[in-house]
């Protein structure tokens, strides 16, 4: 599979994959107002070409925290990735391993943090929540210690999980056995149901220690009530204290926490509105950006996620101060659509885009791409 951009790749995903996992994976809060808003915010800028630059070595390598990243992106945690197809985390693991990509595994992963940081080379990171019991949290940061996780990525802008008309419609979260419908819904997708259910139902292996429920479905409706709604800042000190690797906190939309999370000794914050799946209608996160890159000053380091679809999305972020940014849907598109090949045939393509661009505009490594910052982009 030829990587030709993401558009090809979403629409092989969603005809492989059954209703309840399409909508979940494309779906957003209330009105979809950001998931929208994300993509848009791109189409404000374009790229200045620069001419006799001598371009002929581009690099597009970059450090961030511990990782050595082979281009500067990395593939955000999603939950239930384990779901595009039978083995998908592992899948991730090994395409993170192979192109020198960092992945964070997602709290609600199929598939045990454990048993994914045992696959060779993997560039692993651990997305936790606090939960409403502190012992299973506890937990979770000794579980990624004991697996020699560098980085957790707390997320923080999931207090409550909005109302999601597509997995509403769907019965996810609500249900905890399937509907005639979703059945209907799985026959159809045939190709998928074979290569799932042939290894028996999935479940939340991640989770499995903690008895949220004894069914994928079960577990979805559980899980995410589990999350504390009553954190705050004494959390964020609570959990600082526990865990002396990095920390990143993601889901950072305001300068003022963002500053706030600094203060407190997270290493890195992650701006990111989730893919437009949690308060809608949010600002894009490339518009909150160099808002929040100005308060928290160079000596902060800022990722973002959330719309990017292409390695000119990319350069655009890192333009406004970005260090790296963050995959979403299109890592479980890849995997849905064509599984590590695909995964790896994307990060290849991206990483393609990004190379390209940056020589047409002049620019040889991704320092100097910060250097010039601003100066690369025309506002339109
Ligand atoms: C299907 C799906 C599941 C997600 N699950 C998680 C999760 O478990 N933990 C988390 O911190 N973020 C989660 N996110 C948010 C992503 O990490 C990321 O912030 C977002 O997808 C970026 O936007 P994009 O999809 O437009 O790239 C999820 C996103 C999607 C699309």
């Amino acid at each position: 599979m030829v990587f030709v951009g993401l558009d090809c790749l979403q629409q092989t995903a969603e005809h492989m994959l059954p209703r309840l996992f399409r909508d979940y994976v494309a779906g957003g809060a209330h009105g979809e107002v950001t998931v929208l808003a994300n993509r848009n915010a791109f189409k404000k800028w374009a790229i200045v070409p620069r001419c006799l630059c001598n371009v002929s070595q581009v690099s597009i390598s970059t450090q961030w925290l511990d990782y050595e990243c082979a281009a500067p992106f990395m593939l955000a945690p999603v939950g239930f990735l384990g779901m595009m197809r039978y083995g998908a985390d592992f899948m991730a693991a090994r395409a993170s391993a192979k192109t020198k990509i960092p992945f964070c595994v997602s709290t609600f992963s199929i598939t045990a943090l454990e048993d994914i940081c045992a696959v060779e080379g993997a560039h692993v990171l651990a997305q936790i929540y606090v939960f409403r019991d502190r012992e299973i949290t506890r937990d979770m940061i000794n579980r990624a210690r004991q697996c020699g996780v560098s980085t957790l990525v707390l997320t923080v802008d999931t207090p409550i999980t909005p109302l999601r008309p597509r997995d509403e419609k769907n019965g996810f979260r609500r249900l905890t056995h399937p509907s005639l419908r979703q059945l209907v819904s799985f026959a159809q997708a045939w190709r998928w149901s074979l290569g799932m259910m042939r290894h028996g139902m999935p479940v939340l292996g991640n989770l499995q220690p903690y008895g949220m429920g004894r069914t994928l479905l079960e577990q979805a409706k559980t899980a995410a009530s589990q999350i504390d709604p009553s954190l705050t800042w004494k959390d964020l000190e609570w959990l600082r204290a526990q865990w002396g690797g990095k920390l990143v906190v993601k889901g950072v939309m305001h300068p003022d926490d963002a500053v706030q999370c600094v203060a407190v000794g997270a290493d890195s914050v992650m701006v990111s509105n989730h893919g437009g799946r949690q308060l809608d209608p949010a600002p894009a996160t490339l518009d909150v950006l160099p808002d929040i890159v100005a308060s928290i000053g160079p000596a902060g380091s800022v990722v973002m996620d959330s719309g990017i679809r292409r390695g000119a999305d990319v350069v655009c972020a890192l333009a406004q101060g970005s260090s790296l940014v963050g995959l979403g849907r299109p890592l479980a598109w890849a995997l849905a659509a064509g599984g590590e090949a695909a995964l790896i045939e994307m990060i290849g393509g991206l990483q393609g885009e990004i190379r390209d661009i940056m020589a047409l505009a002049g620019i040889t490594s991704i320092e100097k791409l910060h250097a010039a910052g601003t100066t690369l982009l025309r506002r339109c």
